[in-house]
């Protein structure tokens, strides 16, 4: 076999993932070079900061501080975008395929908003984008759904993708923790994005379940239409009574495909504990998939963090290379489905989504409360499975906690207002989503 040229790559941002891209690159190259046939280089890496110490050895003369003068180089095949957010982020991608380098990228914010241009951009210079590190970090999903699932439909995909927002509801499950011990010591493990909001808000999980519906349904997806709620609002009580009725609470991102429409939302759910996505515990993430062919499959393993993250770089890394030796470059569609083979899809807005719904009334302890709340439950086709009411408080206020059987959500909407409205409901109704009830 000829010798393969080595593959040349410029990393812009050198922080926590881009420090376990160079690992890897060092560490794993005799490894890398078996596998691929040829090498990757690192030929230059772009940060502000020159002088931190990463606990990585790298060659000072490949450090500079002007990224642009890095995608500018001539000798650069690749370059890898580790620095987040939108601007300069942006540029940073659109002059390096501007210059017909292949490029990759962690930056879910970044492609969940501007994916469609960016990958435009890249199929009309002729160039790859690899986003494998941008949904569930380590977690080989995107190639999953690309190409190992690509004789399936996809009918619906349930991710844990935030890990963050998976440690604290895992913490405050088992060890009772506080929501805010349990966030710092996320930042403390530098699970978390700059802004925690991102990750308590679903903001994090709604931009990765964005990419994934896209690539997934092949239809755009508007990234401002996704239905988007954190976990902060979860309580301890709701997840004990959650426990009493056999569910654990979870951030799902939720997308499901039926004829011409697809649903995608973000929100905490309600999962039965005996299925193994309430087993994914910790910060770890974890996709379900199912494909028309296939039935359901299971994807597991660390969703953030600097070498899994940076496993899936450099995978992106790999695939780069190997196109480039094979003059292959565009064998995959970007998005996994032809320009021409994409459909626009209407996505459903949240009052049309069937679901079970958990709900928790904070009533006073008064005879025909109870059967006040089913009357208006019963009015709007709600049907009940179970009720919960815990504990007697003379005068004062108690939970009850009803389990519905699938409902439209527009209809629990309309029973909820007309219920907080009751003179003997003293607080606003928690409703918690339920997947997988009977
Ligand atoms: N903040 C993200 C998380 C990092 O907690 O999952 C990986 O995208």
């Amino acid at each position: 076999m000829t010798a393969r040229r080595p593959v040349r790559v410029g990393l812009i941002g050198f922080g926590t993932v881009g420090t376990g891209v160079v690992k890897i690159l060092t560490e794993n190259a005799d490894l890398l070079e078996r596998r691929l046939g040829g090498k990757i280089v690192l030929a230059g890496i772009a940060d502000k900061d020159l002088s931190r110490d990463r606990g990585v050895k790298v060659d000072r003369s490949l450090m500079t501080d002007d990224a642009r003068a890095l995608i500018g180089r001539p000798d650069v095949d690749a370059i890898v975008e580790l620095v987040g957010g939108h601007e300069p982020a942006k540029t940073f991608l659109l002059e390096a395929i501007a210059k017909g380098k292949h490029v990759a990228t962690a930056n879910k914010a970044l492609l969940a908003a501007s994916g469609p241009e960016i990958f435009a951009a890249a199929s009309k210079a002729g160039v790859e984008v690899g986003f494998e590190a941008s949904v569930a970090g380590g977690i080989p999903i995107i190639q999953v759904v690309k190409e190992s699932l690509v004789a399936n439909r996809i009918g619906a995909i349930y991710g844990i993708i935030n890990g963050t927002s998976n440690y604290i509801l895992s913490r405050m499950s088992h060890e009772g923790s506080t929501f805010e011990a349990a966030l710092a010591e996320a930042q403390r493990l530098g699970y978390a994005e700059a802004d925690p909001a991102l990750d308590v808000g679903g903001g994090d999980s709604a931009h990765k379940l964005a990419i994934l519906s896209a690539i997934a349904f092949g239809t755009p997806v508007d990234l401002s239409a996704v239905p988007t709620e954190g976990i902060a609002h979860v309580t301890p009580l709701d997840i004990e009574f959650a426990r009493e009725f056999g569910y654990a609470i979870k951030l799902l991102a939720i997308a499901k495909q039926e004829g011409e429409t697809f649903e995608a939302r973000v929100h905490p759910t309600m999962v039965p504990e005996t299925t193994l996505l309430a087993q994914v515990g910790d910060v770890f993430n974890a996709v379900y998939v199912v494909g028309d062919r296939v039935g359901p499959t299971l994807y597991y393993g660390r969703g953030a963090g600097s070498e899994p993250t940076g496993s899936a770089v450099v995978a992106d890394l790999a695939a780069i290379a190997r196109n480039i030796w094979t003059g292959s470059a565009g064998r995959v569609p970007v998005m996994g489905f032809t320009d021409e083979g994409r459909r626009p899809l209407r996505m459903k807005g949240m009052d049309e989504i069937v679901s079970h719904f958990y709900l928790r009334f904070t009533v006073r302890d008064e005879p025909s409360v109870l059967a006040a709340i089913a009357g208006r439950l019963g009015e709007n086709r709600i049907s009940i499975e179970s009720v919960i009411q815990k504990g007697r408080a003379a005068g004062g206020s108690v939970p009850v906690v009803i389990m519905t059987h699938a409902a439209v959500e527009r209809d629990v909407r309309t029973a909820l207002a007309e219920i907080d409205r009751l003179s003997v409901v003293s607080a606003p109704t928690v409703l918690i989503r339920v997947e997988g009830g009977s």
